[in-house]
């Protein structure tokens, strides 16, 4: 039956439900909905879809003046027919064929909420969560084992209309058809799809977050300046961004964050020791609410909005 379910040429997923009408779920939502896909968007309050909403409408009206400047409204009432609106998780995903979680960074929310949708979405609907931080097998262990064969990490990076990349984790109980029905739909969004094993910040995150860690300290310390530090790996490696202009975009709590999440899987083993001790610059920045962008200042310091 695996056999020829997967040798059928329908697309396996046509209607997608996003919980999280966040940065990041009103992103996939835009995405999905303007590469064909059915989309319902979901969230706990009217006004947090209001939100995600008005995320996607500005979005798209960016993308609108570069490609069909004539048609903005057409081109964004094109996109957005595609998507329905729901408080209502129950009835969000009664007849969808996979659901992406994209709510706040906590298990056992995430947990609870899946747990639920388990109890509601059809037999052959996939899960995905979109964590950056958490355990993907811990949010599957949510659901019964027949759901937990068709659970994964779809991971999309931030802005996600303009990332192109998204990875795809695979729990050890992650069936091989749920893995290539989420690599066709991953490339229906026209996003480039990666695969790895569920370990902590799955590819981009473990090699990334070290890397700016060690800018931090290297500032600390007084070797070089942050402004010297990005110019230097801009123009001599090649990024398109320094390291401390990445994590003043990122998020300087978002930094801390991770690294204490990581800390706590330092302590099984998980991941070394060394590469997350805890930066008192960095502890510093954060408790004066030195945040990067979105408070007016981290490293750098901007023009408030
Ligand atoms: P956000 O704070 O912008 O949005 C979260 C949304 O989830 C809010 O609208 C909130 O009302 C909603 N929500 C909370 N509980 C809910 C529930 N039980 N049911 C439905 N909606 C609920 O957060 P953001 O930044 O969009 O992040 C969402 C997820 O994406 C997190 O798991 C995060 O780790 C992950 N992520 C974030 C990235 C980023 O750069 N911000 C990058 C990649 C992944």
């Amino acid at each position: 039956q695996r056999h020829l379910s997967t040798s059928v040429p329908t697309k396996k997923v046509q209607k997608v439900t996003v919980f999280g009408a966040g940065l990041m779920g009103a992103g996939i939502a835009q995405v999905g909905a303007q590469n064909g896909l059915k989309v319902v968007l979901s969230d706990v309050t009217d006004k947090a879809l209001e939100n995600g909403l008005k995320i996607i409408s500005k979005s798209l009206s960016r993308i609108a003046k570069k490609s069909s400047p004539d048609d903005i409204e057409g081109f964004t009432a094109n996109v957005m027919k595609n998507i329905e609106t729901t408080t209502d998780a129950s009835k969000a995903v009664e007849d969808s064929d996979l659901v992406v979680e994209a709510i706040i960074e906590s298990l056992k929310v995430k947990r609870d909420l899946f747990k639920f949708l388990d109890t509601k979405a059809k037999a052959e609907c996939i899960f995905a969560t979109n964590t950056s931080s958490l355990s993907v097998t811990e949010i599957a262990e949510s659901c019964g084992a027949e759901r937990q064969e068709k659970f994964a990490g779809l991971h999309f990076f931030n802005p996600v209309p303009a990332m192109k990349l998204v990875e795809i984790i695979k729990t050890s109980k992650t069936s091989q058809e749920t893995y290539e029905a989420l690599r066709e739909v991953t490339v229906q969004m026209r996003k480039a799809p990666v695969t790895c094993n569920d370990t902590p910040g799955f590819i981009v995150n473990r090699l990334l977050v070290p890397y700016l860690l060690e800018a931090i300290r290297m500032v600390e310390r007084g070797d070089a300046t942050p402004g010297d530090v990005d110019t230097a790996m801009e123009l001599g490696a090649g990024y398109p961004m320094g390291p401390f202009k990445l994590l003043d975009f990122v998020g300087l709590d978002t930094t801390s964050y991770i690294s204490q999440g990581w800390r706590d899987k330092a302590a099984s083993g998980q991941i070394s020791k060394e590469l997350v001790e805890p930066i008192p610059m960095l502890e510093k920045l954060v408790k004066e609410g030195k945040l990067g962008r979105k408070s007016g200042q981290g490293f750098y310091e901007y023009e408030k909005k």
